[in-house]
């Protein structure tokens, strides 16, 4: 019987999506408003979602407590208030896309899981648009 139990974090962060090796007018067209020179802000939504076997004497599959502070440690301290391209080194070498962010994300808390448990990480750039990424 697999379950699951998810938690919900924020963090807000600038970023600046931009191809190098693209012209100027490439960047603009591809990315629109996020390829804006000066940066911009997005509220990103993230909820991250531990799968697995419930501990039979615990009855908790995952500590909610350990687990958030580990949100805290891994993604909010090092993203939130921060401008990803120039203040994240994970964003040095790639775009911080949504997917991007996610994929990193991921690896972080991944990391620090036990083994037993599956991952999943849903991330909001908008409302409207969130992308999704379980490490496969
Ligand atoms: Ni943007």
């Amino acid at each position: 019987m697999e379950i699951t139990v998810s938690r919900k974090a924020h963090f807000n962060a600038a970023h600046r999506l931009n191809v190098p090796e693209w012209t100027e007018q490439e960047n603009e067209e591809y990315f629109g408003l996020c390829n804006n020179a000066n940066y911009h802000g997005h509220n990103y939504d993230l909820i991250v979602a531990v799968a697995g076997q419930i501990d039979p004497i615990s009855g908790y599959l995952i500590d909610m407590k350990w687990l958030g502070k580990i949100i805290k440690t891994e993604i909010e301290n090092r993203f939130d208030h921060k401008n990803l391209n120039l203040d994240c080194v994970e964003f040095k070498e790639i775009n911080p896309t949504c997917e991007n962010i996610a994929i990193v994300i991921w690896n972080k808390i991944r990391e620090q899981l036990p083994e037993n448990l599956k991952l999943k990480i849903t991330l909001y750039e908008t409302e409207r648009n969130f992308v999704e990424y379980n490490g496969n």
